[in-house]
């Protein structure tokens, strides 16, 4: 068998502070990739890491009395300990302050002005520190910035521009032949319209901004902090001659933010063209979390801190919230009530029953536990693969979750209670393969959760390809409830 390779990443945080639950939203859904794929027996890379330098970092670390590397350095170990606590799988986690990364975008850089992709120029337009994004005067919005709604402010320096405006034939025609690689594809008319109406050639340079990788042709200047940025895909694997480079590149799917799209499908397959790589083969860009329509940050004040959710209700039961309550590419009110009602009607009423109600019979049956498959029929393994595929783990968990309820129903028709000796053997062979496998099928979204419920049937962790009814060994113990029923009448749907 062949073995595939899959390289995925998240954007890279911005470290002016500690994650909130968007950065977290972000960062699980990649967690639930990268597993599914390593289930699947794929080589896997998983890629996440922090964004260090630039405008908006000097600022905070000049606010705390810092030096930006002190600063960076401080907040750093919040993202990692946070990861941590999430049961994020990452393989690789990059700073772009690193000197690794740092030689690797001078090279790059000089690569691309070689090419003649680079010139001197002056730039006048304005500048949104919070997003670290140049905008011109039509763009704004009431005199603010179009993408956040706060404070941009002028700026008018020499500057050294990439010729984007050269790459916009080559750009169409690589989003025709390769049209999944705007994805999701509702977003993908945005880009396309924009692209045809012409590109402007980019500022990559400021003179004002110290911390930053300095530009390599002019003393006088640094490189923007998005040029930069944009190379960690690929200094993290050791471009050019490293292993990992070789084996994993392109990327499969950049999972990116909605309002980041555009650096990630236009500015960073162009910078590719010029350099001579291959582009990735996907930007997946997602959409907000948001409170009362608002989406969630920091700056806003709705800022939420996903460990002391994870704390308060368990990592998986917000791993599931995240994935299930809206599809990834869409925007969606984050409540804690939403969470609880689907950790009680899902969670507990569903999977935990079910394991729950199981593992008592089998206790209790002193026979042979074998029989025929009737609940394989249930689960549609081809679906949640392509489904996965698609990168739509919300589909795939409801997939996922209507074998939990076919394989509750069944223990209601067949009243295993009131059964005994090879019939009831029967239905609990029928509920433990069922359980061995939901057991699986969970793990990239709920390894805490399959890890239980492995320990509760006595198997072993299990991949993709054992996915089918056989004959296995259970030696069977109850423990924990999965999920214990919480009572969401206090909570006001807001987030406490
Ligand atoms: N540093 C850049 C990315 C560079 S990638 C080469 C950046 N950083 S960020 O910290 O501001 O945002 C990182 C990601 O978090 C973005 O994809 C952004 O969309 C995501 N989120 C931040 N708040 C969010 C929500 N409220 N909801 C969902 N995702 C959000 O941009």
């Amino acid at each position: 068998m062949v073995e595939l390779k899959f390289y995925v990443t998240t954007p890279i945080y911005y470290v002016n502070d500690k994650p909130h639950i968007g950065h977290a939203y972000c960062t699980i859904a990649a967690d639930v990739l990268a597993r599914w794929h390593r289930l699947k027996g794929d080589d896997v890379f998983f890629l996440t890491g922090t964004d260090e330098h630039g405008e908006k970092v000097e600022q905070a670390a000049n606010s705390v009395k810092k030096t930006p590397k002190e600063f960076v350095d401080s907040i750093v170990g919040k993202y990692k300990e946070v990861w941590k606590e999430l049961n994020i799988s990452y393989d690789c986690f990059i700073r772009t302050s690193d000197p690794v990364h740092e030689n690797v975008v001078s090279q790059i850089i000089e690569k691309i002005a070689k090419k003649g992709d680079i010139y001197k120029g002056f730039y006048e337009g304005w500048y949104c520190v919070p997003d670290e994004t140049f905008w011109t005067d039509l763009q704004l919005r009431n005199g603010k910035c179009p993408e956040c709604g706060r404070e941009v402010k002028k700026v008018k320096e020499e500057s050294y521009f990439f010729k984007l405006s050269k790459y916009q034939d080559r750009l169409l025609d690589f989003y025709k032949s390769n049209p999944d690689f705007l994805s999701p594809k509702f977003r993908s008319k945005e880009i396309l319209n924009r692209v045809k109406e012409g590109l402007k050639d980019i500022s990559i340079t400021r003179t004002t901004i110290k911390w930053a990788v300095p530009f390599p042709l002019d003393k006088n200047h640094t490189l923007y902090v998005w040029i930069d940025a944009l190379f960690n895909y690929i200094s993290a694997l050791g471009w050019p001659n490293g292993d990992n480079f070789k084996r994993f590149w392109p990327a499969d799917v950049h999972l990116v933010g909605k309002e980041i799209n555009w650096f990630h499908s236009v500015i960073w397959p162009a910078l590719l063209f010029s350099s001579g790589i291959e582009p990735p083969r996907k930007v997946f860009a997602t959409g907000w979390l948001t409170v009362d329509g608002k989406k969630i940050g920091k700056s806003l004040g709705n800022a939420i801190d996903p460990a002391a959710l994870s704390r308060k209700y368990s990592i998986d039961a917000l791993r599931y919230f995240l994935l299930k309550e809206l599809p990834l590419g869409d925007d969606g009110d984050f409540s804690e009530k939403a969470l609880v009602t689907r950790l009680n009607n899902e969670l507990a009423a569903e999977l935990g029953n079910l394991l729950n109600r199981t593992i008592i019979l089998a206790e209790r049956f002193d026979g042979r536990i074998e029989g025929k498959a009737e609940l394989d029929k249930a689960i549609n393994l081809q679906k949640i693969g392509t489904l996965m595929d698609k990168i739509d783990p919300f589909n795939a968990l409801s997939v996922i979750f209507s074998f939990i309820k076919a394989a509750n129903k069944y223990v209601n028709d067949k009243e295993p209670w009131k059964l005994n000796g090879r019939e009831l053997g029967n239905v609990l062979y029928n509920l433990l393969e069922s359980l061995r496998i939901v057991s699986i099928l969970i793990s990239p979204f709920m390894p805490g959760t399959s890890e239980k419920i492995n320990l509760q049937l006595g198997v072993k962790a299990g991949s993709l390809k054992d996915c089918v009814f056989g004959k296995h060994e259970y030696k069977v113990k109850k423990g924990e409830y999965l999920f214990k029923k919480l009572d969401a009448s206090s909570l006001d749907g807001a987030v406490g």
